[in-house]
């Protein structure tokens, strides 16, 4: 009868009863659009599509475009994910994750006695995984894009060659890195330079390298003078990837992630990123609640979000890694049942305790520094990418000879089990390093479908909170009733389950609601991250317009037509 009960209330409960017309605040457009990190890249994209192109060969653009404008996450020496949904409804995803070397161990960070070497798996040569960007991009290309590569590719080069002015954000972070940049590469090195507010960067080298890819295709970034050039820079400093790594690096079409909440229908990545399964555990743990009811950021809608979080986190840290490598519970951590007994213990009268939670029992079984964009085109085609080098500016290792920073992705591996990573994740066994393997990752592409129809386009960097702001963003639209601008710009809250811990944006929340949730037990956190994601997000309006969402807390904008 309880069960009886439970399934009526979840039957309505299953759409939103209330909504209601919401004035759009961000840019509205008829037929395309980009949001991403950079304005000149958002422009490119758009260029690529007023020429006839469509969203996937705006992809190509744009990623390259980011690659050029916004050097501390935009890529062509680290990787990424991206998952689509062609106008007829079909949806996929490609892993063009960073794979370990060849000659890469479990232990290759850690000294005699076991113990993590601080920093080796971030501000190395070793650090870097090989890049998977080109390969992502040129296999989309292959099957999907519809314009010539080298036609894609020419505002790219001009931009580099033309050079891109210094924003204001922009001159902070160069500024900040500025010592890292000189420790890394010398005093003569591109980005070891200073550089304020409205200089212009042009970047030479990198234009070369990209003329020499249009030229040649994918090959020359793994076979050829650039594969070469890079292996032997690589050797210099230190590092361990050879030219088989390059030669037998791959891309991976997989399948996406999809899962309903409520009348929505949502695609997310699927591992080797932890995004798609982490997503779709929180969001049907919080279907039973009422959560437009509760209100937005009260008391009770951050903690039923922070008690699923809270859950979500811990299966991932034990369970998950590279598929091509461990067996992933997914069916099981995804089944219904076990997602309702994961919230059985839950009550809002006390907080959780992390120390309690562990991971969940299964049979069988014992995130800034990232840059997102999103793609609408005329024809209704969407692609959601998220890309990075991992921290900003990867490994800090810039190769002046073929203009690019090098990631530091091999960090996101657990180094040693239990050893909290740059962005406080543990990790298990699930995630060590192996020969070959990608790391576990939290980049979250996203594309929700309403009743049937293309709803929203969303992603964000930011390490292990990319899950959460996606999760806050579609929340907001959905339950709260924002448009797709406000959404963005709402102040945002994120829980890991390790550290035990909310952190919030620093004087963004209400005193009353942070004392209320001290006072059942929560920890609460302002201090430790200024941001929580940068989230760039396209909406489709009833209307069959389209509302761009750029996250006011960079450079990010919307360009369409
Ligand atoms: N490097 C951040 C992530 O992939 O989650």
């Amino acid at each position: 009868m309880k069960k009886i009960i439970f399934l009526l209330v979840l039957a309505v409960l299953g759409c939103k009863s209330n909504e209601k017309a919401v004035e759009p605040t961000g840019l509205v457009t008829s037929k395309a659009m980009v949001v991403s990190a950079r304005e000149e890249a958002s422009q490119i994209g758009v260029e690529i599509m007023k020429k006839g192109g469509n969203a996937f060969d705006a992809m190509v653009a744009t990623e390259l475009a980011l690659g050029v404008s916004h050097p501390q996450a935009g890529n062509i020496g680290g990787g990424g994910f991206m998952v689509f949904r062609k106008a007829n409804g079909e949806t996929g995803a490609i892993d063009y994750r960073e794979k370990a070397p060849l000659a890469a161990s479990k232990d290759m960070f850690l000294d005699e006695k076991g113990n993590v070497i601080e920093g080796k798996s971030i501000a190395t040569a070793l650090a870097s995984g090989i890049p998977g960007t080109i390969a992502g991009i040129f296999e989309v290309h292959k099957k999907y894009g519809s314009l010539p590569i080298n036609e894609i590719l020419e505002p790219v080069i001009a931009l580099a060659e033309r050079g891109v002015v210094v924003t204001k954000f922009q001159a902070e972070s160069l500024a900040y890195y500025s010592a890292s940049f000189i420790k890394s590469n010398g005093k003569n090195s591109l980005f070891s330079k200073a550089y304020k507010e409205n200089d212009t960067i042009k970047y030479t080298a990198l234009a070369a390298t990209l003329k020499r890819i249009a030229k040649n295709g994918r090959d020359e970034f793994y076979k050829g003078e650039t594969a070469q050039k890079l292996v032997a820079f690589l050797a210099k400093k230190g590092g361990n990837a050879t030219l088989e790594d390059f030669n037998s690096y791959n891309s991976k079409w997989r399948t996406p992630i999809t899962f309903k909440y409520k009348n929505l229908k949502i695609t997310s990545m699927s591992p080797p990123s932890s995004g798609g399964i982490c997503l779709n555990q929180i969001m049907k743990m919080i279907e039973p609640f009422n959560l437009s009811q509760m209100g937005h950021n009260s008391i009770k809608t951050v903690q039923v979000i922070t008690e699923a979080e809270r859950r979500a986190y811990a299966d991932r840290n034990y369970f998950l890694g590279d598929p091509d490598f461990v067996k992933l519970p997914t069916k099981e951590l995804l089944s219904p049942s076990y997602l309702e007994k994961r919230m059985n213990d839950f009550s809002f009268d006390q907080a959780s305790k992390s120390s309690d939670i562990a991971h969940g029992k299964i049979k069988g079984y014992e995130s800034n520094q990232t840059t997102h964009y999103s793609i609408v085109d005329s024809k209704g085609n969407s692609v959601s990418a998220t890309t990075t080098l991992n921290d900003n500016y990867g490994s800090k290792i810039y190769c002046d000879e073929l203009g690019f920073f090098l990631n530091n992705q091999m960090d996101d591996f657990s180094a040693k089990p239990g050893v909290p990573n740059l962005y406080g994740l543990t990790g298990s066994e699930a995630n060590s390093i192996a020969p070959g393997k990608r790391m576990l990752s939290s980049m979250t592409p996203t594309i929700v479908e309403k009743d049937n129809k293309l709803f929203m386009v969303v992603g964000t960097p930011g390490g292990s909170t990319i899950i959460t702001s996606v999760l806050q963003t579609i929340l907001n639209v959905y339950e709260f009733d924002m448009s797709m601008q406000e959404a963005v710009n709402a102040p945002r809250f994120h829980h890991q389950w390790l550290p035990d811990e909310i952190t919030f944006e620093p004087n963004s929340f209400d005193k009353e609601l942070l004392s209320g949730l001290k006072k059942k037990g929560y920890i609460i956190n302002e201090k430790n991250k200024e941001i929580i994601g940068e989230v760039d997000a396209i909406l489709m309006l009833p209307n069959g317009k389209l509302e761009g969402g750029a996250d006011k807390r960079g450079d990010n904008k919307a360009v369409g037509f």
